[in-house]
């Protein structure tokens, strides 16, 4: 059992000596050590079971320590940064020797983020090194938004879970990549595009390659539960599974079912995704035998709840 607390010393401290401490962010748990101590970054992908060909993201507590990881930001990524740090948008740039080849997996660029929590951030200021942090959950499996989501899941593997309550986003960062100086989101998330066209113009979106991605959270099968899940008209395939315990995951509509998660009543795109990964969970905890679910708007943040629950189902 991981202890759970809200001291940051503690969590300093061990950072420091090269452990692993969960953190909180606005868009979900993460699982971090020291990025620049190769050793410590090792911790991370035992404990995740992660193959060591998925990079991780590294966390910074400002726009002024970028420069120290890397090699400057292009013109487009610091008007990014500039206009939604600290926030859930992750940006590639060319990385400096300092760090690891582990953390990017033996690429050129590392993915840096300014996260958007009081705690997180506080502790990141007190550190002299980033940290590196995927999100807190066995490779593949969802992602965490409390921290008895870490325990349940990595609580015999990291000595201590930073308590800063639920998340406020509930997905993870949005990754924008730059090719000559345009962007190209790989991964949909807590950011949406629209937000970012507003600040550079058109990106190119690059989410869906299945074979030989250039970012693995774009694997096909992802984010996946334990249970089997089906996606199409809720009302069709509740009446296709009569026979079974089916649990029921909705975006607005209330289908008066036992087992059922309405994700946001009022058909609000950011409520839906706060609850979407602690929705997923609870109906895998549950009796059913097969959840089925439904797509949320594909417009904002719908965009990248569809796409979790596209590979959830998987
Ligand atoms: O919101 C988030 O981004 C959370 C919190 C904890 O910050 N972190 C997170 O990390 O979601 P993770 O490891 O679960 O997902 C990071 C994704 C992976 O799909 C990885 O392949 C991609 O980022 N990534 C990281 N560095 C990359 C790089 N240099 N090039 C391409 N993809 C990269
Ligand atoms: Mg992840």
């Amino acid at each position: 059992m991981a202890e759970i607390g809200k001291d940051i010393n503690k969590a300093k401290q061990l950072l420091q000596q090269g452990q692993l401490v969960a953190i909180p962010t606005e868009t979900v748990y993460g699982l971090a050590a020291n990025a620049l101590d190769e050793k410590a970054v090792t911790g991370i992908f035992k404990a995740k079971r992660r193959p060591e060909f998925d990079p991780l993201i590294v966390h910074v507590p400002d726009l002024n320590r970028v420069s120290l990881y890397a090699k400057g930001f292009t013109s487009a990524a610091r008007k990014l940064a500039e206009a939604f740090w600290p926030g859930p948008l992750t940006l590639l740039l060319e990385k400096k020797h300092i760090i690891p080849d582990l953390v990017t997996s033996g690429l050129p660029t590392v993915g840096i983020r300014c996260p958007n929590h009081p705690l997180t951030r506080e502790l990141l200021k007190q550190l002299d090194f980033p940290l590196a942090a995927p999100s807190a959950n066995p490779f593949g499996y969802v992602s965490p938004t409390t921290p008895q989501h870490v325990q349940d899941q990595l609580g015999d593997v990291v000595p201590y879970i930073l308590d800063g309550g639920a998340c406020k986003v509930g997905i993870e960062s949005t990754i924008v990549a730059f090719d000559n100086g345009v962007g190209t989101v790989l991964r949909t998330g807590g950011l949406d595009i629209e937000a970012i066209e507003r600040v550079i113009g058109k990106v190119n979106i690059q989410v869906n390659t299945s074979s030989n991605p250039r970012s693995p959270g774009q694997l096909k099968s992802h984010y996946a539960p334990g249970k089997k899940i089906m996606i199409g008209n809720l009302e069709e395939l509740i009446d296709e599974h009569r026979d079974k315990r089916v649990a029921i995951l909705s975006f607005k509509k209330d289908y008066n079912m036992p087992l059922q998660v309405v994700l946001s009543p009022t058909g609000d795109l950011e409520e839906a995704a706060r609850n979407f990964f602690a929705a997923l969970r609870m109906l895998d905890k549950s009796p059913a035998e097969i959840i089925l679910a439904e797509y949320v708007d594909d417009s904002g943040l719908g965009k990248a709840i569809n796409d979790r629950l596209r590979r959830a189902a998987s």
